[in-house]
């Protein structure tokens, strides 16, 4: 969530891709050996993630000096092939590139940009699995103030790094397919000076003094996972560890200065996890919990079990926003930046929920609020149901996402509404998903004919009737 919106420059830029080689649209199989595209074929970012491969799981080994702000990193990132490959791209924004081998043996490599183009020693056949290991170091540098993004991407910090990496960030710490479209498992083997304590998703394997000095921590996501959503935030923190009163193990994690905010931090995320799954359904991961940095992001981020506030002490409503998003944009993740408010737009509507749980407004008071926002309000000339690429977190996404959520409850009532989040939940769990798939399902739901509630709520750029 933001908490501060700037508004600033331009938007996406780089050349078209060629063509919209997805994840299931390679070559038949009497092609020649072919070149996997530079975009996974997303139109409002064509450069990112890529063509030709799905990734299936990457290995990170990574070793941080904060005062020297070096980063040794290896890479080994085990895909398939969806066509026959001469050639294939990874992303990856600055270092130094040491060594690439495919299946072991050395490949040749080459940089453009964000675009590290790979040429395995023998070709790749279509459906091959293989695993592609980069040896790589450097000064990690953020992505920097595009349009309202901000900074973001591994971001040095006095003590560590804050890691966040929303929405093409992960290429500024290991090279891989940098796109919600393609998810996988990770592991992370991170080597810090001793005193620091570096937090990646899912859980913590083992904790072990490093040969060389300092400590090495490895952590393991097991579900599958978008790249924005890794995380490898390293600093001095304090801890607190347990479980909820629903079982869900949980970990809260404060930068020294927010040490009065540890306990609250713990106690509302497990409390709030516990409600989301009365609400949405099953918690779709091992853990749930919260970081607290110093850096002053001036947002909050979703990481995958380990939601990250950016300077901040977060209060109940963005805990619930954060936590929602567990369910909301990392289990079901989307397909293509358009439909952002797939992610947004429900982890709005839950801030208002929760609201309604614990005996503030109700949602219905929510609405009325913003529907009574002036006609010259930015929010309706921005239709929430194709989010651009130059102003991607602009509040319509958030405000007017959550409003056609409301829009819809009122239409197809409580009981097929609350149905409908469990179901969409549950058909799609650790899924990638379009707003066509989501109207699909409310109409199968309710029976009824929603495309004009939808057309009005996310596609006209202008206010819908009340
Ligand atoms: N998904 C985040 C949230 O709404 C916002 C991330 C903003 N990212 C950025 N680079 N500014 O919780
Ligand atoms: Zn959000």
């Amino acid at each position: 969530l933001l908490t501060a919106l700037g508004l600033l420059g331009c938007g996406a830029t780089g050349e078209p891709s060629q063509g919209a080689t997805g994840s299931d649209s390679g070559p038949t199989d009497t092609a020649e050996p072919g070149v996997g595209a530079p975009g996974i074929g997303d139109p409002d970012f064509p450069l990112d993630g890529n063509g030709g491969y799905d990734v299936a799981h990457y290995a990170l080994r990574i070793g941080y000096a904060p005062a020297r702000r070096r980063l040794d990193g290896e890479a080994t990132i085990q895909a398939r092939a969806t066509q026959a490959l001469s050639r294939f791209n990874l992303d990856l924004h600055g270092f130094r590139v040491s060594g690439v081998s495919v299946d072991g043996a050395a490949a040749t490599f080459s940089r453009d940009g964000d675009e590290l183009s790979v040429t395995p020693a023998e070709p790749l056949a279509r459906g091959a699995e293989f695993a592609v290991k980069v040896a790589y170091s450097g000064t990690p540098r953020p992505v920097r103030g595009s349009s309202n993004l901000g900074t973001y991407g591994f971001i040095p910090t006095a003590d560590g790094a804050f890691v966040t990496a929303e929405p093409n960030g992960a290429k500024t710490w290991f090279p891989g397919n940098d796109h919600p479209a393609d998810k996988a498992t990770f592991d992370f083997e991170i080597t810090v000076p001793a005193g620091v304590t570096a937090l990646a998703n899912g859980e913590l394997v083992s904790r072990t003094p490093a040969p060389g000095g300092g400590t090495t921590f490895t952590w393991r996501e097991a579900h599958p996972m978008v790249t924005y959503l890794a995380t490898a935030t390293m600093g001095r923190f304090t801890l607190r560890e347990g479980r909820t009163a629903g079982g869900i193990r949980n970990l809260a994690a404060v930068d020294p200065r927010f040490s009065a905010a540890l306990g609250e931090l713990y106690s509302r995320s497990g409390e709030i996890t516990d409600h989301w799954v009365t609400v949405f359904g099953p918690y779709p991961f091992s853990s749930t919990g919260g970081v607290v940095d110093d850096f002053a992001a001036g947002y909050a981020l979703e990481n995958q079990t380990k939601p990250m506030y950016g300077g901040f002490e977060p209060g109940e409503s963005i805990i619930a926003h954060e936590l929602a998003h567990q369910w909301f944009g990392n289990s079901l993740s989307i397909e293509r930046w358009e439909d952002l408010w797939l992610n947004e737009g429900f982890a709005t509507y839950a801030e208002w929920l929760w609201s309604e749980h614990t005996g503030g407004d109700t949602a219905a008071q929510r609405f009325k609020t913003a529907h009574a926002r002036p006609a010259n309000d930015p929010i309706w000339s921005y239709p929430p149901g194709d989010a651009r690429p130059d102003d991607l977190f602009n509040e319509s996404i958030y405000t007017r996402g959550a409003m056609t959520l409301h829009a819809l409850r009122r239409e197809i009532g409580d009981r097929t509404f609350f149905t409908l989040l469990k179901t969409w939940a549950a058909e799609h769990r650790h899924g990638s998903v379009t707003t066509e798939q989501f109207t699909a399902l409310a109409e199968r739901l309710s029976g009824k004919r929603l495309d004009p509630l939808f057309d009005a709520w996310l596609f006209q750029p202008r206010r819908p009737s009340a």
